[in-house]
């Protein structure tokens, strides 16, 4: 994985320097928070996913190098309306609430905010939730919809492992978060499952200033690009999907 990300830095870097009107080194920051996988997490001292590795495809296409700033998943709009990061990518949910701070890409993935629940918890759908501790990462759309949820306590969490460690721990009885990140976490730790029924749907889109309408439009582009090449898709089942062929990629990878 490691090597592929850097395959694909070293691919920006040419093509940058390919194209002799860019000025060398034209760099595109993005804000995220590596904290959620397979979106965006650490592996070692590199930040991978399926953001990383699709906002590095973008960058290329714009013949930019991509840089990475990793904060608190609540600072990343406010990162990109205040100039320190020209896109913030971070399995963000697109909301009418947003839409007036950050203008947005088109959509480049449905989610979902799905539930977990310890194996042997009486929560068996959403309407369950009624009157429960339930843990989420502040500042998301879970922790937002959260809020009408009756009765509810709400435990705010800044990672959303945090919030599946209090599960475990038996400290909250759910944790709202998004769905694929909720499928690894329960890959990952035994004695917790998924409640079948998602809590809502939604879609992800990546966030820029307002007044930069010149880069959301290149980047809509360079998203088309992607998507009609293959490209975006590549990225996408080598993070998500047959585990095993997953596995058995990354075992290649570290052989070669
Ligand atoms: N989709 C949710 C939202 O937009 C959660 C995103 C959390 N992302 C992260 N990188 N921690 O609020």
């Amino acid at each position: 994985m490691k090597k592929l990300l850097a395959a694909v830095l070293a691919g920006t870097m040419i093509s940058a320097c390919g194209a002799s009107v860019m000025a060398e080194g034209d760099v595109l920051v993005m804000a995220t928070n590596a904290e959620f996988p397979p979106y965006e997490y650490h592996e070692g001292d590199e930040i991978v996913g399926i953001d990383a590795e699709v906002a590095a495809l973008i960058a290329e296409e714009l013949g930019m190098t991509l840089e990475i700033e990793d904060m608190a998943f609540d600072s990343v709009l406010a990162a990109v309306q205040s100039g320190k990061a020209d896109i913030a990518m971070a399995g963000i949910t697109v909301t009418e609430e947003r839409k007036m701070t950050v203008n947005f890409t088109d959509p480049y993935t449905t989610a979902t905010q799905m539930i977990i629940v310890a194996e042997d918890s009486d929560i068996a759908t959403p309407d369950d939730l009624a009157g429960k501790t339930i843990g989420v990462q502040l500042g998301t759309t879970g922790d937002i919809y959260v809020e009408d949820v009756e009765d509810a306590t709400i435990e705010r969490y800044n990672k959303g492992f945090e919030a599946v460690q209090a599960l475990l721990q038996g400290k909250v009885d759910a944790v709202v978060i998004d769905g694929e990140p909720a499928k690894v976490f329960v890959e990952q730790n035994e004695g917790i499952k998924l409640v079948d029924e998602a809590f809502t749907e939604e879609e992800y889109a990546i966030a820029i200033a307002k007044d930069n309408e010149e880069l959301l439009e290149k980047v809509n582009t360079a998203l088309n690009t992607l998507k009609e090449n293959g490209k975006f898709d590549e990225v996408v089942a080598k993070y998500i999907g047959d585990g095993e062929a997953e596995e058995a990629e990354t075992e290649t990878e570290t052989e070669a």
